[in-house]
């Protein structure tokens, strides 16, 4: 029997390797994707989902369109200088027209896609939690339809943005950050929406499995994997391009030549439960304007809901699995 998910994303480059280690992995059936605002704005990461469906001949997932902000306070930073101005390394307009977005918001699109299956569905999200603190405030009568909550997000140690600590970066008119340095306490998906982020994280509803960035950060492939992605055929080949600036990227931030691929991390554990090695523990979200928004921070036993963090894992076998999976793309 295969498990039902839907992937939650904001397209990003590393979201394009996870969806499409998704549509590769027979274990899981693709109900649907829903579009975040998050590496760059929503009309774009709404355009890169439907391109990466197109792509892959999958028009027949459907695919709706989120949040184009947070919950709460205004957040102006993207991520294009990492994903590329388009999130797609520049090159989204050499993948196929995308499919269309349906008429409805993700939230009902998640709604419909729970109440129809015959069995709970996986959510995965693989960018801010916007769309799923919304899902579960709006909806809370389909808890019990969600098996669990995967979502690529969060740190126990540093961050991936900004440093507000050791200086005044420039803040938008909209009141926020508006400039990405490495040293920040807050991972990139949780400083999207720290608000969105506390509502799913200490929830009692649904299980979560929080995939941080201690851990992705170190599935990072590395070049022979990417010139082995590249030989695996035409959509490995296109895939393997769209990854060049985001390799550039991580290079000039952390100076090793790869690239971490996140979301598949999340992505492999929703196909292959118990790939990841998890820890229990309750998680809180800094919602505060400080220098530390974002922040999550594991809290000791019994001071919340536990969240399963995923703390380690096998990973050569892991991106040796994402690899042989995208390598039958075609
Ligand atoms: C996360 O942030 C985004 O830039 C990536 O797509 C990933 O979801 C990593 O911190
Ligand atoms: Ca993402």
């Amino acid at each position: 029997m295969t498990t039902p998910i839907v992937i939650d994303t904001d397209p990003g480059v590393d979201d394009a390797v996870a969806i499409m280690l998704a549509l590769a992995s027979p274990e899981v059936e693709l109900k649907a994707v829903t579009s975040v605002f998050g590496n760059v704005a929503l009309d774009a990461t709404t355009a890169n989902a439907g391109r990466l469906l197109a792509f892959c001949d999958r028009a027949d997932v459907p695919l709706a369109a989120g949040a184009a902000r947070p919950l709460v306070h205004p957040q102006a930073e993207r991520a294009g200088e990492v994903h590329g101005w388009d999130g797609l390394g520049g090159r989204a307009t050499t993948l196929p027209e995308p499919v269309a977005p349906q008429p409805q918001p993700a939230v009902e699109l998640l709604a419909s896609v729970l109440r129809a299956a015959d069995q709970p569905v996986t959510l995965v999200p693989i960018g801010p939690l916007t769309n799923i603190a919304l899902l579960l405030a709006v909806h809370p009568e389909l808890a019990g339809r969600i098996a669990r909550i995967v979502w690529m997000g969060g740190s126990l140690g540093a961050g991936n943005t900004v440093d507000t600590t050791g200086g005044s970066p420039p803040r938008s008119a909209a009141g926020l950050i508006h400039q990405t340095r490495v040293g920040g306490a807050a991972e990139f998906n949780a400083h999207c929406d720290p608000e969105a982020a506390h509502r799913v994280l200490t929830q009692a509803d649904v299980p979560v499995t929080m995939v941080p960035l201690d851990l992705t950060l170190r599935c990072a492939a590395g070049p022979e994997w990417i010139e082995a992605l590249a030989a695996g055929g035409p959509r490995g080949a296109a895939l393997a391009g769209v990854i060049t600036h985001y390799r550039a990227a991580f290079r000039a931030r952390y100076g090793v030549d790869a690239v971490a691929v996140h979301d598949a991390v999340a992505v492999l554990e929703a196909v292959r439960p118990g790939t990841l090695t998890t820890t229990p523990t309750p998680m809180a979200v800094a919602c505060d304007l400080g220098p530390a928004r974002g922040a999550t921070v594991g809290l000791p036993e019994g001071a919340g809901v536990p969240v399963q963090v995923a703390l380690d894992a096998d990973t050569v076998a892991v991106l040796a699995e994402i690899l042989e999976r995208l390598q039958h793309l075609d």
